[in-house]
Order: C-alpha cells, then sequence, then structure tokens
C-alpha cells in the first residue's frame, strides 16, 4: 500500500519547504566523491516536484544553494552551478508537461552569466503555468533576505514612500523575496541534520517541521507522502488553546 492513500486530500499543505541534504554524505557512504552524491540528488528533486504537482500542493520550495555553500571548495561549487544549468535544461519540458511555475528566490547577482540566463529563461518559459509554483532558492541566505528587506525599507522611509510610524509586519514582508507567496505549512529536512541553517527564518515562523534520516538522494516519493501524512497529525495552535482549535 503506498502512504499517498492515507493522504487527507482535503488537509493539504499549501506550501512545503525542503532542505534538501545530505549528498555529500551519500557520496561518501557508497564510495564516491561528493560531487556524484550531488548528481544522485536531482532524481529525488524530479520525483518530489512530479509528487506535489499532482498531488495538487500549491508551492514547494527546494532549498538548492545557500550563501554559505557559496564557501565551500571551487571544484564543488562550479560542480553544482554546471549541474544547475544542466537540470533546467533537462527539466523545463517536464515543468512545462506538468504546468509548473518556475520561480526562484535568493541573491542571483552571485550568479554566473550561465546559470542566471538559464534560470531567468525558464522562468520566463514557465511563466503562464498555472499548477505548482516550485521556488528554487540559489545562492538564499534568510539573513541576507532580510538584511535587504531592511535596507529596502529604510530607503523608502527617507524616500517618503512609508512613514516609518506605518512600518508592520506587512510591510516588512513586502520586501521579503516571497512576497506574494504563503509561509511554509511543512518543512521537510533531509540526512538527520535538527537545524534551519539559515533558511526562511521569517517565513518558518509557524511552519510545522518534518525531520528524516533519509539522505536526499534516498528519498522518494513515498517518503514525501509519508511526511505529509506526520503533518496531518499535527494540531496546529498558532498561539491559541486546543479547545479554541476544536471550536471552530
Ligand atoms: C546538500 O547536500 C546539497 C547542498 C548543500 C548543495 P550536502 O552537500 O550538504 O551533503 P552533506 O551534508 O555534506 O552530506
Ligand atoms: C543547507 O545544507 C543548504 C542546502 C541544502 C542548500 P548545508 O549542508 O549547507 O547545511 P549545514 O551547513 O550543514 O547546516
Ligand atoms: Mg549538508
Amino acid at each position: 500500500m503506498s502512504l499517498r492513500d492515507k493522504i487527507n486530500m482535503s488537509k493539504l499543505p499549501v506550501h512545503i519547504a525542503v532542505i534538501m541534504d545530505g549528498n555529500g554524505r551519500w557520496a561518501a557512504l557508497h564510495g564516491h566523491e561528493r560531487v556524484f552524491g550531488h548528481q544522485k540528488g536531482v532524481e529525488p528533486v524530479r520525483n518530489v516536484v512530479e509528487a506535489a504537482a499532482e498531488l495538487g500542493i500549491g508551492y514547494l520550495t527546494l532549498y538548492a544553494f545557500s550563501t554559505e555553500n557559496w564557501g565551500r571548495p571551487d571544484d564543488e561549487v562550479s560542480a553544482l552551478m554546471e549541474l544547475m544549468v544542466q537540470s533546467l535544461n533537462n527539466e523545463k519540458d517536464n515543468l512545462l508537461k506538468n504546468n509548473i511555475r518556475l520561480i526562484a528566490i535568493g541573491d542571483f547577482a552571485r550568479l554566473n552569466e550561465n546559470v542566471r540566463t538559464k534560470l531567468f529563461d525558464t522562468i520566463n518559459l514557465t511563466s503562464g503555468s498555472t499548477g505548482l509554483t516550485l521556488i528554487l532558492a540559489l545562492s538564499y541566505s534568510s539573513k541576507w533576505e532580510i538584511t535587504e528587506a531592511v535596507r529596502k525599507l529604510v530607503r523608502d522611509v527617507n524616500a517618503g514612500v512609508i512613514d516609518r510610524e506605518a512600518i508592520c509586519e506587512e510591510e516588512i514582508e513586502k520586501r521579503l523575496t516571497t512576497y506574494g507567496i504563503p509561509d511554509p505549512d511543512l518543512m521537510i529536512r533531509t540526512s538527520g541534520e535538527l537545524r534551519i541553517s539559515n533558511f526562511l527564518l521569517w517565513q518558518l515562523a509557524y511552519s510545522e517541521f518534518y525531520f528524516t534520516d533519509i539522505l536526499w538522494p534516498d528519498f522518494g516519493k513515498e517518503d514525501l507522502y509519508g511526511a505529509i501524512v506526520d503533518f496531518q497529525n499535527r494540531v496546529r495552535r498558532f498561539g491559541k488553546t486546543s479547545e479554541q482549535i476544536l471550536e471552530k
């Protein structure tokens, strides 16, 4: 039996965010170089994206490369960037076929021309899709994003676009890269690490966290279904009491 059958289709998370971790350890475990693990990490991306689209999930954010990842050895960074270009090339038809709209968040100024062009081309190509919105977090970190938002806010206050007394959560959110996207309901991290690693610090304020020891290259559709079933058994109180939640 598939865990797919245990999913309550009327209680699906609208937005799932995933920290895809453990490629390097997967490679080491199988006697390969780290880069081989990254290559093996492409197929689970395809599967999870396909499963999410097929279920009718609204938004899927994938943490593909963090600001801190720029500090990895040059050859690993280049291999990851090359893999990004290749994957965008290979997957663009699939995205279109599955009615998936690609968008991206991150500091694109740091990406090389090749990656940036491919990324924006794919974003443009899929902009008419009305199914799943796939958000790639690339050269992304939450502290970078929040710092940028503060900078914009100060600029707008100085320019008289907004009064300093009018600053509120909404005005901050408007200046985040995720504006218009509902906050993740469920955040999944693979590879057994119990941390956020500078991912969506603001947006994950009330998300449910799901941690699994599975290394990313081994993560499959069933694992996604399992995470969703687990999520559906949680009680989200948002600061209220259980009684208040039951009354609804
Ligand atoms: C995740 O796998 C991929 C990226 C961070 C780009 P890792 O490369 O972090 O794998 P581990 O954590 O070293 O096993
Ligand atoms: C987080 O994984 C970033 C991505 C999955 C892209 P890392 O492997 O970089 O995280 P840390 O450094 O172990 O926390
Ligand atoms: Mg890692």
